[in-house]
């Protein structure tokens, strides 16, 4: 998928952080680690050091959400970096993202510390963050 294409996605999922732009994806995407699992109306992004991945951005675009899309995405994901050597995966979302909180809980992530005023909505506020974590166990 192209910088662009993400950059529309992102848009049109109408997330309650700030959209970033195409240039953004594409130098994220050129980064070391980072890797994309793409669906036409939707991704997941996450970088890999090591044993360690870190989720970036999970977007769907709005008017096919709740279709499991994201979730595609997500277990598509896990897999592709436990390939790559991941032991386990850490993510960063807002208290007041519940769609997003639903679905890593359903997925088995696990909260494992709050970020007081850490992260900013759209509008520039902070709000607190929730780090969420879940190991990655090979299925041989
Ligand atoms: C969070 C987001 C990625 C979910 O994408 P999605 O493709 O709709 O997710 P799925 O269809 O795979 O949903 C899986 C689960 O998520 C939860 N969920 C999804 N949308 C929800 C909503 N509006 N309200 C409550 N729970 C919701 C549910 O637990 C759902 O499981 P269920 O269908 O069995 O109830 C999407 O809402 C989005 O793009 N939001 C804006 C961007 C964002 O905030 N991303 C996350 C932080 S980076």
């Amino acid at each position: 998928m192209t910088p662009k294409k993400m950059a529309k996605i992102h848009a049109a999922a109408k997330p309650n952080h700030r959209i970033w732009n195409a240039q953004e994806f594409a130098n994220l995407l050129s980064s070391p680690g980072v890797v994309a699992e793409c669906h036409p109306n939707g991704f997941a992004l996450a970088r890999i050091i090591h044993t360690d991945a870190e989720l970036l951005l999970l977007v769907t675009e709005q008017i096919k959400q709740n279709t499991g899309i994201a979730t595609g995405c997500l277990l598509k994901m896990e897999k592709h970096l436990m390939k790559l050597g991941a032991r386990e995966i850490t993510l960063e979302v807002s208290e007041s993202n519940g769609a997003a909180i639903n679905l890593y809980k359903k997925l088995n992530y696990k909260k494992i510390f709050i970020r007081k005023s850490y992260s900013r909505d759209k509008n520039g506020n902070l709000e607190n963050a929730l780090l969420m974590q879940k190991e990655l166990i090979p299925l041989y």
